[in-house]
């Protein structure tokens, strides 16, 4: 009952004003860290896996586990597939069971981006899988997609408004200002052309880069119709910073089970805060 697409979480989260928020998890503790702490606050999840993630388990073995932990979970767990350039990998992910992929064809031109994406949309949509598009291209590195800030382009609002119409996608990333890892500098971002964006189009938005965002910027980006928050560092620092921490202090340990434990507590901090501050406490 709890493994879902996007589609419910994210239209309620765009009517009710909170955000969904989607963390890139690496293997299975920092599945159960994330899933457990959503149940904990009745709130929806999205588990996120980049394909390097993807690629390391092996897809099979990963959504084995996935599966699991949100089919037993009573509240709503979506399984998405982030920032896919390669058109076979979404095919195979969608045919073992994801529940939602981002096919990721921003460096194109934008009419080869809507033909690659409005292809995995028909593949998708008869398996009741929904489908990620984005439009623009976001500074930095996410996963093995690295794009400089001379590359980094803005979406257009006319450029949005076609490729949500041409494409049919679920979500709708525009690249907006925001950035993947960690942010060097104050980001530019353009909260007008965000709204402007969501004014003209139905779909729910997504924000990617929301590691190192204000809390000030998250509330104002909710406020004007981000359904969906990506978080990928956050939880890679917050896991190592467990591990690293409890190595530290208990130098003798030799249990791997209680090391774990504690980068699970630690995970769990990270994303109880978030589900927090994305007002997405008991909406599930
Ligand atoms: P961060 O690594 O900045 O949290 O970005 C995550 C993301 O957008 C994944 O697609």
């Amino acid at each position: 009952m709890a493994y879902v697409n996007m589609y419910g979480m994210l239209h309620a989260a765009k009517r009710n004003h909170y955000a969904v928020p989607a963390f890139n998890i690496v293997n299975e503790l920092s599945a159960r860290a994330v899933v457990n702490t959503a149940i904990s606050l009745k709130a929806p999840v999205i588990l996120q896996t980049s394909v390097s993630t993807v690629k390391h388990i092996g897809p099979a073995a990963l959504i084995g586990f996935l599966k699991e932990i949100a089919h037993r979970a009573p509240t709503p767990v979506a399984v998405h597939l982030d920032h896919c350039t390669d058109i076979a990998l979404a095919k195979h992910c969608i045919d073992l069971g994801w529940t939602s992929v981002m096919i990721d064809a921003s460096m194109q031109p934008i009419e080869e981006n809507i033909r690659i994406t409005r292809s995995i949309v028909e593949y998708a949509h008869p398996f009741d899988v929904t489908v990620e598009g984005e439009l623009g291209a976001i500074a930095g590195a996410e996963d093995n997609i690295v794009v400089s800030n001379q590359d980094a382009f803005l979406a257009s609002v006319e450029g949005s408004v076609l490729f949500v119409q041409q494409t049919g996608v679920d979500a709708f990333a525009p690249a907006v200002g925001t950035a993947h890892g960690q942010y060097k500098s104050e980001p530019k971002l353009d909260f007008q052309r965000f709204q402007e964006i969501q004014e003209k189009v139905e779909t729910p938005l997504v924000v990617h880069g929301g590691t190192g965002l204000s809390d000030e910027v998250f509330r104002k980006f909710i406020s004007l119709g981000a359904a969906k928050i990506n978080i990928s560092t956050a939880l890679k620092i917050a896991y190592c910073s467990g591990m690293r921490s409890f190595v530290i202090d208990n130098p003798e340990n030799t249990n791997p089970l209680s090391l774990d434990a504690n980068a699970e507590q630690t995970i769990a901090a990270m994303c109880r805060e978030i589900f927090e501050l994305f007002s997405a406490c008991n909406q599930a």
